[in-house]
């Protein structure tokens, strides 16, 4: 069992037990949270991970430029440890980012198709 706490929503915290992803583990518990496909295909239930330890390795939606600034996949993701996560919108700040003025270097490119930095 690990603790969630949401730091966007008063610091309010949730038990989680691991068997569910943590969309449905915070939503069963009330906690109004955005979401699309539910497969970790759509970005759309994206949160921002500020501390603690997730796994989310059935996610395809981030690149590794978004896992690096700490956003995960809540439909898929399930905690390892107690966590502290910004959610829903205001959480997004870093999620996009304009292509033609910032566009991705090689390495920031999704796990499954980047090629490792020193190739
Ligand atoms: S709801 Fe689509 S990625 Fe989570």
């Amino acid at each position: 069992m690990n603790i969630i706490t949401i730091a966007n929503r008063e610091n309010s915290k949730y038990e989680v037990k691991g068997r569910k992803p943590l969309l449905d583990e915070l939503r069963d518990q009330g906690v109004d949270l955005p979401y699309g496909c539910k497969y970790g295909g759509c970005i759309t239930c994206a949160a921002k991970l500020l501390e603690g330890e997730v796994d989310q390795r059935a996610q395809v939606a981030l690149n590794n430029r978004q896992i690096n600034d700490g956003y995960v996949i809540l439909c898929v993701a399930r905690a390892k440890t107690d966590a502290t996560f910004e959610i829903g919108v205001e959480s997004h700040d870093k999620l996009y980012r304009n292509p033609f003025k910032d566009p991705l270097q090689p390495h920031e490119l999704k796990a499954d198709i980047a090629v490792p930095k020193d190739y």
